[in-house]
């Protein structure tokens, strides 16, 4: 089960690779920069970005550790990796990897940061915690996740939308999970204190997209909502395209809210 939800998130993001660098600059890359402006990474720093994606995160933090610093970037997408290879050519000090972070042996790292990725894992606590142990005694961890409900609104305009093209009922709500108990910042700093850090904090970073017709669909063909449109023949995406930007104009909706949450502590 774990294996094909896995399987599921890979198909995901390696068909959303390049759309993924189109919405990067309204979405990844500036969550990614409030991300690694927190982290405060020191020029020669060893660094493990987990779940780099396109290196929203990695990139700007191959840039402060500079040359003599490292950053492996490690993604389970291959094209994912491919893209960020293309876009890093210039930061040698930037390892990119394709493989699963949570069986990811290498440690000792200065920092360990992820931007929007730990609540992918199979088992969430449990990958946080791998991640944790990769960190060198007093080395410090990154981890920024969506507050409450950032993006859920393109969600509940795009599955209406899919069901009434494809005329098949509305994917039900996904199960309860853990990130819906944690998603605000106090019980994020509790669930991190209780990963056995210390000096946790949880910084609100406000960001919001204008819902263009352009960006309005990035948001679906560059993110994990991907996955939903994957599953429709690819002739009626327009179709889909088309209800989606619709019923986002009816409702008014021109802005998203992806408020996000950097949650940082010490090993
Ligand atoms: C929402 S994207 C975020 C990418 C990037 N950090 C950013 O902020 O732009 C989540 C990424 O997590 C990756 N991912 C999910 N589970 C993973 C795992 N177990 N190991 C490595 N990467 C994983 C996906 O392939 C995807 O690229």
């Amino acid at each position: 089960m774990a294996d094909d939800r896995q399987t599921e998130i890979r198909g995901a993001f390696d068909a959303a690779a390049a759309d993924f660098t189109a919405l990067g600059e309204h979405l990844w890359e500036p969550i990614g920069a409030a991300a690694v402006a927190v982290a405060d990474l020191q020029p020669g720093d060893r660094v493990l970005d987990a779940c780099c994606g396109t290196g929203a995160s990695a990139i700007p933090a191959a840039r402060s550790v500079g040359p003599s610093g490292h950053v492996d970037a490690v993604d389970l997408s291959g094209p994912m990796i491919d893209e960020l290879r293309r876009r890093s050519g210039d930061l040698p000090q930037l390892q990119a990897h394709q493989a699963d972070v949570t069986t990811w042996a290498t440690g000792g790292y200065d920092v360990v940061q992820s931007a929007l990725g730990i609540f992918f894992f199979p088992d969430m606590t449990a990958g946080t915690d791998h991640l944790i142990s990769r960190t060198r005694p007093g080395g410090r961890v990154v981890f920024t996740i969506w507050r409450g409900d950032s993006m859920a609104a393109a969600r509940r305009h795009l599955r209406p939308a899919i069901a009434e093209v494809t005329n098949a009922p509305p994917v039900p709500p996904r199960p309860p999970h853990l990130i819906d108990q944690i998603n605000q910042p106090d019980p994020y700093a509790a669930w991190l204190t209780e990963r056995g850090l210390t000096d946790v904090e949880v910084t609100v970073h406000e960001h919001a997209l204008t819902m263009t017709p352009e960006v309005a669909w990035l948001v679906i063909i560059g993110s994990g909502f991907r996955g939903e449109l994957a599953k429709v023949p690819a002739e009626l995406h327009d179709a889909v395209r088309e209800r989606y930007l619709a019923s986002l104009a009816n409702e008014g909706m021109s802005r998203l809210d992806a408020t996000t949450l950097i949650g940082t502590g010490r090993r």
